[in-house]
């Protein structure tokens, strides 16, 4: 009897010791996100820390990272923050964020990362933040059943592109999976714009923001193209996200979506291959290219980070293995060169392919609308005139240059 009571005593008294909590700051919240997102956890399971995972919905992170900045400033920052392209240098240059050096040494990143996508990583030198995989944002994903069922063929440049969307509407079918957010709409302007002056204008325009290329008749034409697609979808655009328009491709609700292969992670997610009947082919005219982005997590100096061993979490999320299977439910490719992609489903094969040859031919270029090729400043005043110039049909295609240049003139960069 004195026993049990001793030990009784001993565990009702005794502090249960529980792994420390590392709360990590992310966006994927939809359920293709969600799939990608248990193989974090999975990988916690493997750590002695517990994952506390805090998602903020929203499509593309704009509601991520404003909080994350409001939290940053009242001096509670998570631990581990999903982020995007050049933001990572200026959280580096406030001294936000823990340096990757080690593990960047065990993984050879110097050798194994693409070349751009060293350089997002990198402040004064210095690796700061960790690149899980890469997204293509110049995908057309097409529900053949429902071309088949007009006598539809898949369109491969503008004009027939424009043309089915036509045919569709005119039938009385919505065309395209667009919903009313800012982040899906203008993410297809940088596919025309690319697909009118391909990879070097694309530079100059929209990474440079170079006047001479914002002022060229390509750029015109890339906005008289938005605005053909604008007179299109643009007036009864409903609000819904960009997930619930993949499902609704998927049923054949819609014809086409224009967006980036987060999609094909949602289509995993619900079967476990891409239906037969989905085509993903790249944008129309941006075939040679690539316009991609990186999901990237950083590490902040919070104080709980400094006590404990972190590096153990940064070498488990930075590990290849772990990456590929991240990339297998994310509808991504991984961002180490060293990883084989045979297990990735066609369209990943296709995106991998098309990368590397976009990638030594210099057509691979960072996205605009979605982070990666400017400060986050430059990005949200371009991407709120491309948006007012979609859904307000009385700005001109001048005036929108015009607003584009002055946005160039006098935001610092
Ligand atoms: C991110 C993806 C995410 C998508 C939709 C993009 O900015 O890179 O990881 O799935 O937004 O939320």
């Amino acid at each position: 009897m004195r026993i049990w009571v001793f030990l009784v005593t001993l565990f009702v008294t005794q502090p249960i010791l529980s792994n420390p909590s590392v709360e990590m700051l992310h966006w994927w919240t939809a359920e293709g996100e969600d799939s990608a997102l248990s193989v974090i956890e999975d990988r916690f399971r493997l750590l002695p820390f517990s994952l506390k995972n805090d998602p903020i919905a929203g499509g593309g992170g704009g509601p991520a990272k404003s909080i994350l900045q409001a939290r940053a400033i009242a001096g509670y920052s998570p631990d581990i923050a999903q982020m995007e392209g050049p933001a990572i240098q200026s959280w580096a240059a406030l001294g936000f964020l823990m340096g990757m050096n080690e593990v960047a040494k065990l993984n050879q990143w110097d050798q194994s990362l693409y070349r751009d996508i060293q350089a997002i990583h990198k402040y004064n030198g210095n690796y700061v933040a960790i690149p899980l995989n890469i997204h293509r944002l110049n995908w057309m994903w097409v529900n053949k059943e429902v071309l088949a069922k007009h006598q539809l063929s898949l369109p491969n440049d503008w004009d027939s592109l424009l043309l089915v969307l036509n045919v569709l509407k005119n039938k009385g079918i919505t065309p395209l999976a667009l919903g009313e957010e800012p982040w899906q709409v203008v993410q297809i302007f940088e596919n025309i714009a690319f697909g009118v002056g391909g990879a070097h204008y694309y530079r100059q325009a929209f990474v440079d923001l170079a006047p001479e290329a914002l002022n060229s008749p390509e750029t015109l034409e890339a906005l008289d193209r938005f605005r053909s697609l604008a007179n299109i979808v643009g007036n009864d655009l409903s609000k819904i996200s960009w997930d619930q328009g993949t499902k609704a491709l998927l049923k054949g609700e819609f014809a086409f979506q224009f967006t980036g292969d987060w999609a094909l992670g949602e289509m995993l997610s619900s079967g476990s291959s891409i239906p037969d009947y989905i085509q993903c082919s790249p944008f129309p005219s941006t075939e040679n290219g690539f316009i991609y982005n990186v999901d990237s997590l950083a590490f902040f100096s919070t104080r709980s980070n400094e006590d404990q061993n972190i590096t153990s979490i940064m070498a488990a999320l930075s590990a290849p293995k772990f990456l590929l299977e991240f990339s297998k439910k994310k509808g991504s490719i991984p961002a180490q060169t060293n990883i084989p992609i045979d297990d990735l489903s066609r369209c990943q094969q296709k995106s991998y392919d098309d990368y590397i040859r976009a990638s030594r031919n210099g057509s691979a270029m960072p996205s605009l609308t979605d982070s990666m090729a400017v400060n986050p400043v430059i990005q949200n005043a371009v991407s709120n005139e491309l948006y007012r110039y979609f859904i307000d049909s009385s700005i001109t295609s001048k005036t929108l240059i015009g607003h584009l240049n002055a946005i160039n003139n006098e935001i610092f960069r």
